[in-house]
C-alpha cells in the first residue's frame, strides 16, 4: 500500500478499510452459509420440516455483536470526521475560489494568488472556499488527502490538512457544475519549507515588479515566455472563450476573432482594461489577481487570436494607462503580520490609545 500523505488520509482509509473488511466478511459468511444450508437441507434428505422455536442464547448473540461491530464502526468514523473538522489554530489560511470553470488561490497572508496550490510540507493549512455571486456550486476535492469539500457561491466553508510528504497531487472539482466541469483541475504542490519559502519569494518579486514601458508591448519580451501566456490562458480564459479563442465554452462568451462589438476596444492596453476591471452587465469578470505582468501577457496572447487585425497602441494609449495604474511603480511589498498586530498599528496611526494598556 501506498504511504498515507496525511494523518486524515491515515484515519479515513482506516475507516474505510474497517467497514469494507466488516462488510466483505458479513457478505462471505452469510453466502457461505446459505449455500451450506440449501445443501444441507436439501428436500432429498429431509422430507418434512421440523419446527424450531426461539433459542434465546442465539438471539442475544446476533444482536449484542452487530451492535458492538456497529458501535466500533461509529467511533472510527467520528475521530476522522472530528479530525477533519477542526484545523490547528496555527493553520496557514489560503482562500479558495471555485468558478466556472477553473480554481484560483489566494494566501490571506501573503496577498498572493495563484492556479495552483501551493503549500509547505509539515504545516496545516486551512482553507476557506467559495464561489462568486451568481456562479453553481462546485466540489473542492484532495482524493490524495481524503478531503472534499462543497464550495457554494457567496458562502465559505471550510476544509484543512497537512501534508507530510513533498510532491505534486490532483485537485478536483467533485460537483457536476456545467460544460466544463472535467477541465476544473488543478494541483497541489507541496514543497520543502526552504523551496516554499523561494515561491512566495519570487511571486512577491514579479508581482511588484514595475512593468518596462513601452518594451512591455513586445510579445518578445523574455519575461512573457517565463510567465507563459498560452498556460495562463488556459488556466483563465479557455473554459468560457474555448481553446482556440472562438468562444465555445459559453453561449455569449467573445470568440476573439471577430473584430467587432468590444467593449472597451481591442489594443493591448484595451485589453488590460477589461482584465483589470471586468465588463460590467457581463460574465466577463475582473482579475485582481493575476500580477500586471500576467494581465498583458494574456492581453498578448489574446491580441495573437486576430494578429493580421490587431490595432496598434499609440504613446498616448500607453502613457494613459501607465498613469492611470501607476504601471511603472514598484508596488510596496505586503508585510505579513499577526492581526493582532495589525489592529494596534492601526490604533497607533488614527492616534487612539488603549485604556487598560498595551500588553505586547
Ligand atoms: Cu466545478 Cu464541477
Amino acid at each position: 500500500m501506498v504511504l498515507a500523505v496525511s494523518e486524515i488520509t491515515r484515519e479515513v482509509d482506516h475507516a474505510f478499510l474497517l467497514i469494507g473488511g466488516v462488510s466483505l466478511f458479513l457478505l462471505l459468511g452469510v453466502t457461505v452459509a446459505m449455500v451450506w444450508f440449501v445443501a444441507k437441507y436439501h428436500r432429498s434428505h429431509h422430507k418434512t420440516t421440523k419446527q424450531i422455536k426461539g433459542h434465546t442464547l442465539l438471539e442475544i448473540v446476533w444482536i449484542v455483536i452487530p451492535t458492538i461491530i456497529v458501535i466500533w464502526m461509529f467511533f472510527v468514523g467520528y475521530e476522522g470526521f472530528a479530525l477533519m473538522r477542526n484545523a490547528p489554530s496555527d493553520s496557514m489560511l489560503v482562500r479558495v475560489t471555485g468558478q466556472k470553470w477553473s480554481w484560483s488561490f489566494e494566501y490571506v497572508d501573503r496577498g498572493l494568488t495563484s492556479d495552483k496550490l501551493f503549500v509547505p510540507v509539515n504545516k496545516p493549512v486551512k482553507l476557506l472556499l467559495t464561489a462568486p455571486k451568481g456562479d453553481v456550486i462546485h466540489s473542492f476535492y484532495i482524493p490524495d488527502f481524503r478531503v472534499k469539500e462543497d464550495v457554494l457561491p457567496e458562502r465559505e466553508t471550510t476544509m484543512w490538512f497537512e501534508a507530510e510528504r513533498e510532491g505534486t497531487y490532483h485537485i478536483f472539482c467533485a460537483e457536476y457544475c456545467g460544460k466544463g466541469h472535467s477541465e476544473m483541475r488543478s494541483e497541489l504542490i507541496v514543497l520543502s519549507e526552504d523551496d516554499y519559502r523561494e515561491w512566495v519569494n519570487g511571486r512577491l518579486a514579479q508581482r511588484n515588479k514595475p512593468l518596462e514601458i513601452p518594451g512591455v508591448l513586445d510579445p518578445k519580451h523574455p519575461m512573457f515566455d517565463k510567465l507563459g501566456g498560452d498556460r495562463l490562458y488556459r488556466s483563465y480564459c479557455a473554459s468560457c472563450h474555448g481553446e482556440k479563442g472562438d468562444g465555445s465554452g459559453l453561449p455569449d462568451a467573445r470568440a476573439f476573432f471577430l473584430t467587432e462589438g468590444w467593449k472597451k476596444g481591442r489594443k493591448l492596453t484595451d485589453i488590460y482594461r477589461t482584465l483589470t476591471e471586468g465588463v460590467k452587465g457581463t460574465q466577463m469578470r475582473a482579475f485582481p489577481q493575476l500580477s500586471r505582468w500576467e494581465r498583458f501577457a494574456l492581453a498578448h496572447r489574446v491580441q495573437a487570436f486576430f494578429k493580421a487585425a490587431a490595432p496598434k497602441d499609440t504613446d498616448d494609449d500607453v502613457k494613459k494607462l501607465v498613469t492611470e495604474y501607476k504601471l511603472d511603480q514598484q508596488l510596496a511589498p505586503q508585510k505579513s503580520i499577526p492581526v493582532e498586530d495589525a489592529m494596534k498599528a492601526l490604533l497607533k496611526e488614527s492616534g487612539a490609545t488603549s485604556k487598560d494598556g498595551d500588553d505586547g
